[in-house]
């Protein structure tokens, strides 16, 4: 301001246009140089000048940033889908370099402005993934994708009915020092860690804690080089798991990053990544991307523990062949769409909807809350079915939907108990049960069964009807389903 430029807003972004325009004295090559080396924390710019309009300069920071490479085209982009319609060629840009565009060219330098060689990397994923295919909405259409997108995730992962996970490169004997294991990740990543701990911790024997990399990474964590942290994102991008994951590997704990795009920050910053072969997940609210996370720790469970030597191998051996199962389960539970479509009905005009769930199915009430507010914009919490009690069931007057999930068969009782709580202070109650369990009619005004599967697998079948639930009644109420309001598929800010 001091040199006489005017701001017409308040944001960051245009301070970086009057320093650029301040640096300009006829060479925007060397005026984004200056610019960006007196720029701190995160970024990602595309930058075109009037006097030079056929060559456009891309930067980054900590920032997503993908060139693509087309035939008299160049492209860039904050996400590989963004891309695949123009092109199959991309280059992954690292922190500090940039890249001048020409339709013909694209040239990369280092931060001090040498050329440099990069690899060009084939996208796999098609245009087809990328588009809604007849669905109204990608959240549907991802919902429809879940049976196809983790059997991409089992499948190279299952050889000769065992487990395999050839990411996971620690020696035996590494892998015996491991005396924790740490999950981190945000959101609905976070969740998938919730729900795969206790098929971890029962398999490899091995404490297991879940923290959210947001509060993982300013809590002065004790994690060592006998810790292995797993980090989960679907995106890769996601600006607090990455400083979780610094925070950690400066601690000299060893990563494994479960994570859905190729070629991403986390996946190139961990020291070891399992890819969940979800394809572009574009909806906001993640559902496959969140089940191939899923199906990658159940595995990764049943592995370690076999490696280590903990878990029974005839345990091992039934849950193989459980999660071979689970494409077609899944697919049994989304034919139960008709009905969950005609329930949603009765939740749409809710101010309020509780989800509640012991163990297991606690970790799967917390992503059906999670859902349902996401989209839908209705007020849903997720509570421990134990801890109603200790306040919440305050809360619960005569016509409050409760969607209970009981699909854990051992504490069956436990949630039932909750259920008669609520439902004798007037609570509508919808159950999610394992088929087969009969007396759950007589206490939940409505059930929803899911096939029966190993406890410790449940949640990736028991998040579907809320998945489809959340939907419809998002539908119902005319929301903007595939771009809620106030949220962003890649949350690249802390
Ligand atoms: C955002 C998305 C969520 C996602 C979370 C973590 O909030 O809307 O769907 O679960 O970020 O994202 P990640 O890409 O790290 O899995």
């Amino acid at each position: 301001m001091a040199k006489g430029f005017t701001f017409l807003s308040e944001t960051d972004t245009e301070v970086i246009v009057h320093l650029l325009e301040y640096y300009d004295k006829g060479n925007v090559k060397n005026a984004v140089m200056k610019t960006v080396s007196r720029l701190e924390g995160s970024y990602a710019l595309g930058v075109i000048c009037t006097d030079t309009p056929g060559k456009l300069y891309a930067v980054k920071e900590a920032s997503p940033l993908i060139l693509g490479v087309g035939a008299g085209e160049s492209f860039f982009a904050s996400d590989v889908t963004a891309l695949v319609a123009y092109t199959k060629n991309a280059i992954y840009l690292d922190d500090g370099e940039f890249a001048e565009l020409t339709p013909e060219n694209i040239t990369v330098f280092d931060r001090a402005g040498r050329k440099i060689e990069k690899i060009v990397t084939p996208v796999t994923w098609d245009i087809e993934a990328a588009e809604k295919g007849g669905y109204e909405h990608f959240m549907l259409k991802e919902i429809m994708e879940q049976p196809a997108a983790v059997r991409a995730a089992i499948e190279p992962r299952l050889r000769d009915g065992e487990v395999t996970i050839p990411e996971l490169t620690l020696t035996d004997e590494e892998l015996a020092g491991i005396n924790k294991i740490t999950i981190t990740a945000c959101g609905s990543a976070y969740y998938a860690g919730c729900a795969a701990k206790y098929a971890l911790q029962a398999l490899t024997g091995l404490p297991v804690e879940t923290a959210l990399a947001s509060e993982l990474r300013y809590s002065e964590p004790i994690i060592d080089s006998h810790t292995l942290l797993i980090a989960i994102s679907q995106s890769g991008e996601t600006a607090d798991t990455i400083a979780a994951i610094k925070e950690c590997k400066g601690r000299d704990a060893r990563v494994l990053a479960i994570v859905n795009v190729v070629g991403s920050t986390i996946a190139k910053i961990a020291d070891m990544t399992m890819y969940t072969y979800a394809g572009p997940e574009i909806a906001v609210a993640t559902t496959k991307g969140y089940t191939t996370q899923l199906a990658a720790l159940f595995m990764l469970a049943v592995a370690v523990g076999k490696r280590l030597g903990r878990a029974d191998g005839e345990k091992c051996a039934a849950l193989t062949g459980e999660i071979a199962r689970l494409p077609r389960l899944i697919q049994n539970t989304i034919d139960m769409n008709h009905r969950i479509k005609a329930l949603a009905k009765k939740y749409a005009a809710s101010k309020s909807l509780f989800f509640i769930g012991r163990n297991t199915d606690w970790a799967s009430a917390l992503e059906g809350a999670l859902k349902m507010k996401e989209i839908s914009y209705i007020h849903a919490e997720s509570y421990a079915a134990g801890e109603l009690k200790h306040g919440t069931i305050a809360l619960i007057e005569e016509g409050t939907p409760v969607i209970a999930v009981s699909c854990n068969e051992r504490l069956f009782d436990k949630t039932a108990s909750n259920i008669i709580e609520v439902k004798a202070r007037g609570a509508k109650v919808l159950a999610i049960a394992v088929a087969g369990n009969r007396k759950i009619v007589s206490q939940a005004d409505d059930v929803i069964y899911i096939p029966a599967v190993d406890t410790l697998f449940t949640p990736i079948l028991a998040v579907i009807p809320m998945q489809l639930l959340a939907y419809y009644v998002a539908k119902e109420n005319g929301c903007d389903i595939d771009k809620p309001k106030n949220l962003a598929k890649s949350v690249t800010v802390e």
